[in-house]
Order: C-alpha cells, then sequence, then structure tokens
C-alpha cells in the first residue's frame, strides 16, 4: 500500500476494455463484437493517403496543432449539413478530445472536481461516466431504467431533490446528467418523454447527450443547443467512422462552454496523424458511411432470428448492437462465457449480452454459437 496515494483509489479497478479475455490464451481467432467497433477496417486507398500524408505533411518533431483549426471547421460542417432539424454549427461550438472518453472526463472536471457535484447515471449505461468520476473522487448517483430500459423520472427528480444544496444531505448537489441516445448497452433512442424531461431541467444541471451511435440511428438532438446553454453533444470517430485506433471524439455546445472544455484539456491532446485522420474520414465521409446500411440490415437479420427463442429475451436497437438476456443473469453470463469458448466475444454487462454486429460472416458465426449452446 503506498501510503501517499488517495485511499478511495486502492477501491478501484483499472478498466479493462476485455474482461471476458483476462487470463484466457484462446488459439483460435477471435470476432471481437464486444466493444462496438466497426467490421472493417479503413479501406487502402484512405490508409494509403494518410501514410502519405505523414511522409510528406506531419514534422514528427514538431507538437501538433494544439487548436485543432483545420478538423474543428471540418466537423462543424458535417455536424451542421447530418443535423436533422436545421442548425448552424461553427468551429467555436466544437471542442476535439483523444476519445469522447477524454470530453467525459474534461467536463467531469468542468462541473464537479473538488466536492463541488455529483453526476447521475441511469443503469445499465456507458460504464465511462462512473469510472471516470470515481478516479475524481466525483459521487456517482445511480437509478435503474425500467424493464424496457426507460428513465424512471420520478426516481430521477427525487434523486436530484434529495441532493440540493438545501435537502438534508452533505452529499454535493448533481450538477450532470449523462445520457446516451441511443443508449448502450441496450441500443433505446430516448423517447419524447425523456426528452422533455431532459429540456426542463434548470439551468444550474448540465446535460450530456452522448451520441456515440449517431450514424447508425440518425437520430440526433443537436438542435437543442441553440437554446440550451447547458446542454452539450458528445460523438466519436471510433465507431461508423472507423477510427477507434486513433482515438477522436468531439463535443458540440454553446461557445461559453466550449471555452472552458478547452481550458480543461492537455495542450497537444490529439496527435497530428489522429487529426489528419479524422480529417480524412470526414472528407470521404461517403465512402466510409456506406457500411451503415449493411450494418443495420444485419442488425435486424440477428434481430429477427433470435427474437422469437423462448430462451432469449431481446430489445429493438437504433445502434450497431443488440442486448439480450436470458431467465437469470447466472445463464446469461454463462452464454457469454461460452460464446467466448467458441471464438465470439461479446460484452456481458448491465445483467445482459451486448453483440456488436461484425461482417455478415461473424454474424453468420454469431447466430450459429447462439443457437449451438441454446
Ligand atoms: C456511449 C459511448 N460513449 C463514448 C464511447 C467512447 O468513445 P471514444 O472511443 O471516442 O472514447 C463509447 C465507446 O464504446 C460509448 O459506447
Amino acid at each position: 500500500m503506498l501510503s501517499f496515494l488517495r485511499s478511495d483509489l486502492t477501491q478501484l479497478n483499472a478498466y479493462t476494455p476485455h474482461p471476458e479475455a483476462e487470463g484466457e490464451h484462446q488459439s483460435q481467432p477471435i470476432d471481437r463484437l464486444d466493444t462496438n467497433e466497426c467490421p472493417y477496417d479503413l479501406p487502402d486507398d484512405l490508409k494509403q493517403r494518410l501514410a502519405s500524408t505523414y511522409q510528406h505533411h506531419i514534422e514528427a518533431n514538431r507538437y501538433p496543432d494544439g487548436a485543432h483549426t483545420d478538423l474543428k471547421s471540418a466537423i462543424a460542417t458535417y455536424v451542421t449539413e447530418s443535423a436533422t432539424n436545421p442548425i448552424q454549427i461553427s468551429a467555436d461550438h466544437i471542442s476535439v478530445g483523444n476519445g469522447s472518453d477524454e470530453l467525459i472526463r474534461s467536463l467531469l472536471i468542468a462541473t464537479c472536481l473538488g466536492g463541488q457535484g455529483s453526476i447521475l447515471v441511469a443503469n445499465p449505461t456507458f460504464s465511462m461516466y462512473a469510472i471516470l468520476a470515481q478516479t475524481l473522487g466525483i459521487p456517482v448517483v445511480t437509478i435503474q431504467r425500467d424493464d424496457g430500459f426507460a428513465l424512471n423520472l420520478d426516481e430521477a427528480e427525487a434523486a436530484i431533490a434529495s441532493h440540493q444544496e438545501s435537502a438534508q444531505t452533505t452529499a454535493p448537489p448533481i450538477r450532470v446528467v449523462f445520457m446516451v441516445h441511443p443508449n448502450s448497452p441496450t441500443g433505446n433512442p430516448l423517447t419524447s418523454t425523456e426528452i422533455e424531461w431532459l429540456k426542463q431541467l434548470p439551468s444550474h444541471i448540465l446535460v450530456v447527450i452522448d451520441e456515440a451511435y449517431f450514424e447508425f440511428s440518425q437520430h440526433t438532438l443537436v438542435s437543442e443547443i441553440a437554446q440550451h446553454s447547458n446542454w452539450v453533444i458528445l460523438r466519436t470517430f471510433s465507431k461508423a467512422f472507423r477510427l477507434a485506433a486513433h482515438r477522436v471524439g468531439y463535443a458540440i455546445a454553446q461557445p461559453e462552454l466550449i471555452q472552458v472544455l478547452e481550458k480543461v484539456r492537455l495542450p497537444y491532446n490529439l496527435p497530428a496523424m489522429t487529426q489528419a485522420a479524422a480529417h480524412l474520414a470526414l472528407t470521404h465521409r461517403q465512402q466510409l458511411l456506406q457500411t451503415v446500411p449493411e450494418v443495420l440490415q444485419e442488425r435486424d437479420r440477428l434481430y429477427t432470428a433470435l427474437k422469437d427463442r423462448s430462451q432469449l429475451r431481446l430489445w429493438p436497437s437504433a445502434a450497431n448492437f443488440i442486448y439480450l438476456q436470458m431467465d437469470t443473469e447466472k445463464a446469461t453470463a454463462d452464454l457469454s462465457h461460452q460464446l467466448k469458448k467458441l471464438g465470439t466475444s461479446v460484452r456481458f454487462t448491465g445483467g445482459g449480452l451486448r453483440i456488436t454486429l461484425g461482417s455478415p460472416v461473424e454474424n453468420n458465426r454469431t447466430l450459429e454459437r447462439i443457437l449451438k449452446i441454446l
């Protein structure tokens, strides 16, 4: 025990991206369907362009552009053009992070650090909000979702009320509500009732809408940014844009909040190659996003093939993964384990299995293996 460390950190485990793989040495190749990536690498021609950018335009001895000037402009154009309701987004509405994970941490630092606030999350949801909060000593208030994974709004209201400054509690007030749209691991988008509830939250609570799966769902609340100074939308290049290896995400919010995120982040948080890769992906987005309809078709195929199996419970998904459960949590965990043994890695989380859609060949194997186990 290192006595100079914060005692609360000793209770925490380091994040393991592939917990199922811990301690195992699998000889056969594994279908990696546990982290919601796109199954396809960048096309060769784009990889070659990127290699040529490195060769001819990147000076390895120089720091990268710490202001992300070109990338922010390209992102702003993409966000404006892909919005489902009209909105004009400019570079000063954008902050770029080393993955959206970095932006989540920056938001926590900017709002809750030093005993200033707690966060509210509705489980099951993306685990990083709570993990990053705990590493910063920020209290996490959790509520449970209902049977269809909608928010229990009474419970959410009660949680906020019981942490208000005036309440008889020593816990700091809730300063941030984290929502994923559509939620991971369960795949459901926010309902109109949930959206209305988020809209009426007071301006001293930051509403984070994580749209990591926007390119699959085509649901976005980005146009709300114009009306709400306490809203921020998060997106990532790790999913449909096929750049998980490069670590790049972005936040969209009113300039006042963006300026604070810019203060909080590390000065050169995005390597030059990462900036170049994200820029290239945006320039060639039509080509890259061509795989999205295939993934959605595959999702529907898998869902249809599994939904009537009496041992399984499945929910419709608006993202590139499906979520299922068996009768008991133990049976679900066993299914995950057996799938891994057969060569398909999925994520056991929140009491269910989250299965990322892979290539059609991988999805066929997933289906065959699940049916074999059942
Ligand atoms: C909801 C959600 N937000 C953020 C992320 C992380 O994105 P990034 O790779 O940009 O850190 C993920 C990754 O799985 C996710 O599911």
